[in-house]
């Protein structure tokens, strides 16, 4: 893997989180990871940024809220399936990483995976949750039958490691 600016990603990020999807993980001693393929890259706070959404159920969310950085990772499509259980089954119920046969490193205390095209490692700035009564298009509440809205959490892109 080799570094880049934040700025040289040359993918287009919308394709990548909402066809490719992408891993959000953190935690370190204990970590976790679940599928999202939704989130935002852009420039906020004069930072280079990251936005992901997740719902309070998540286990996913417990890691979120207790460690202060998060990896974003990217793969191929041979990895379908990968992404597939780590969208559909949690790890409190089973270890994702060895299910999926990932190596697991931790680079600025967020797991990151060997196996990956491109990482965005993140450091939490900002974090607030999802409020209906701001929604002016009424029909994005139809995202939330369980009333379940997502936390969103705000991160500098600190490290982006793409395959050579
Ligand atoms: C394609 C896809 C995209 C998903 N995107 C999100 C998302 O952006 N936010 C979210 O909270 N859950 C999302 N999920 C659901 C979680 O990945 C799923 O509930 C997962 O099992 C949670 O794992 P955990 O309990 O180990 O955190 C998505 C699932 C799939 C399959």
């Amino acid at each position: 893997m080799k570094e880049i600016n934040a700025s040289e990603i040359s993918k287009n990020m919308i394709q990548m989180i909402k066809k490719d999807w992408m891993l959000v993980g953190a935690g370190e001693d204990k970590f976790n990871m679940m599928t999202a393929s939704w989130g935002m890259i852009g420039h906020l706070w004069n930072k280079d940024v990251m936005n992901v959404y997740i719902r309070p159920q998540r286990y996913t969310y417990e890691f979120m809220e207790t460690n202060d950085t998060f990896s974003c990772s990217f793969f191929d499509d041979s990895y379908r399936d990968a992404l597939k259980l780590c969208g559909s089954k949690s790890g409190r119920d089973i270890d994702k990483a060895e299910a999926c046969g990932f190596t697991t490193n931790f680079i600025e205390h967020a797991p990151v995976f060997d196996q990956t095209v491109c990482t965005i490692i993140c450091r939490k700035i900002a974090v607030y949750d999802i409020d209906p009564s701001q929604f002016i298009d009424a029909s994005i509440d139809k995202n939330y039958p369980l009333k379940d809205y997502h936390r969103v959490y705000t991160g500098e892109i600190i490290k982006v490691l793409v395959k050579d």
